[in-house]
């Protein structure tokens, strides 16, 4: 055991005790569409005052009319009496005209831009070929405000998977903050040293989000003692040194790193065949799941700051107005939960999770 390890363990909290926060935001989720959309929103709903929908549904949402009509499905799907926000999001094509981000800030009802590399990840083969294709587009986000959210991993077939969120940086992202220096950039879902520390230097304009899952898994976890096809996301899970970077940023305090879930939901059959969806289901359990990394780093202090202050900082947004308890309570994940015509495996499903919302 590290030294790290040994120290944070003497400092979590006991059996029982409850911490309160601001209720969080979740700055990054999939919620799929029709049954499965029914099926996963509510655990959302229960738990964040907003989520930023991501929109790589088929066909993806690429207008601000698709997103409006998305949002009111989530909305159907939450009922009257939720005060859960979705923030909607467009999805990034070679072709997206300037002219469609000055519809989405004009409606009101778009909060971001989401940029998928072409072939990067489920449901990207619409995204971006070559990101020079965009330039105007992003020139327009700039002038008006609207945050570009970024998958960042390159494709090609000859770069090793572990490598592409480090190669993004160098190849793509490098350029495109020099580019466009004002414009506001959320790194989604970072799972590298590299990436942390990327996001760290560069300007205030410039973020990111980490998941649970990169929190307190590493690779080891998808392969060592049989493959775990529930444990497969992307970006792919990485080594413990750099998991231990994404803790030491998540619990730093510097308000440019925030939580934005990923949960993924993929029928259980679609993962657990020959060639599974990449994603893994958190959102059932997403605040607690961060309480337990927060505390398994002696760091249950700097929470609040992560799950529900930084996020709407960063998008110029007020806090939430009510708060949520926690309590330090074991309790057993199902097995399953109903998926449309198939159920979904959560993450943890069958073991326990230390922590529960009250
Ligand atoms: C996401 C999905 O299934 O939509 N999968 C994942 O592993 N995270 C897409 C994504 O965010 O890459
Ligand atoms: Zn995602």
């Amino acid at each position: 055991m590290s030294n790290a390890q040994s120290s944070s363990q003497s400092t979590r909290a006991p059996v029982g005790s409850q911490i309160s926060i601001i209720r969080p935001d979740d700055w990054h989720l999939h919620v799929r569409d029709n049954e499965a959309l029914k099926a996963v929103v509510p655990f959302t709903a229960k738990q964040c005052g907003r989520a930023i929908i991501m929109p790589n549904l088929t066909p993806p949402v690429t207008t601000t009319e698709q997103a409006g009509a998305y949002q009111q499905a989530i909305l159907n799907a939450v009922g009257k009496n939720s005060d859960f926000k979705p923030l909607m999001t467009l999805y990034l094509t070679d072709s997206t005209p300037a002219k469609e981000i000055k519809n989405a800030v004009a409606s009101g009802i778009i909060s971001a831009v989401k940029l998928y590399p072409a072939g990067a990840t489920t449901n990207s083969d619409a995204g971006v070929t070559d990101i020079k294709k965009c330039y105007q587009t992003l020139e327009m986000m700039q002038t008006l405000g609207l945050p570009l959210l970024v998958h960042g991993e390159v494709t090609s077939q000859d770069i090793d998977i572990f490598d592409r969120e480090k190669i993004f940086i160098d190849q793509r992202l490098k350029t495109l903050v020099k580019d466009f220096p004002e414009l506001k950039v959320v790194f989604e879902h970072i799972t590298t040293a590299d990436a942390a520390d990327f996001v760290t230097e560069s300007s205030p304009y410039v973020a990111a989000t980490i998941t649970a899952h990169h929190l307190l898994m590493n690779r080891n976890d998808m392969l060592v003692g049989g493959i775990k096809p529930h444990h497969y996301c992307l970006p792919v899970l990485k080594r413990e040194t750099h998991r231990e970077t994404l803790v030491k940023a998540a619990i730093s305090g510097n308000s440019k790193f925030f939580m934005g879930t990923d949960s993924a939901p993929h029928s259980k059959h679609n993962k657990e065949t020959a060639c599974g969806c990449a994603g893994m289901f958190t959102a059932f359990a997403a605040i607690e799941l961060y309480t337990e990394a927060f505390d398994k780093a002696g760091a249950l202090d700097k929470l609040e700051q992560f799950s529900s202050l930084n996020g709407p900082l960063f998008y110029g947004l007020d806090a939430n107005s009510d708060k949520i308890t926690l309590q330090r309570e074991k309790w057993t994940v199902p097995d399953s939960y109903p998926f449309g015509d198939d159920v979904i495996i959560p993450l943890r499903a069958g073991k326990t999770i230390n922590w529960k919302l009250v």
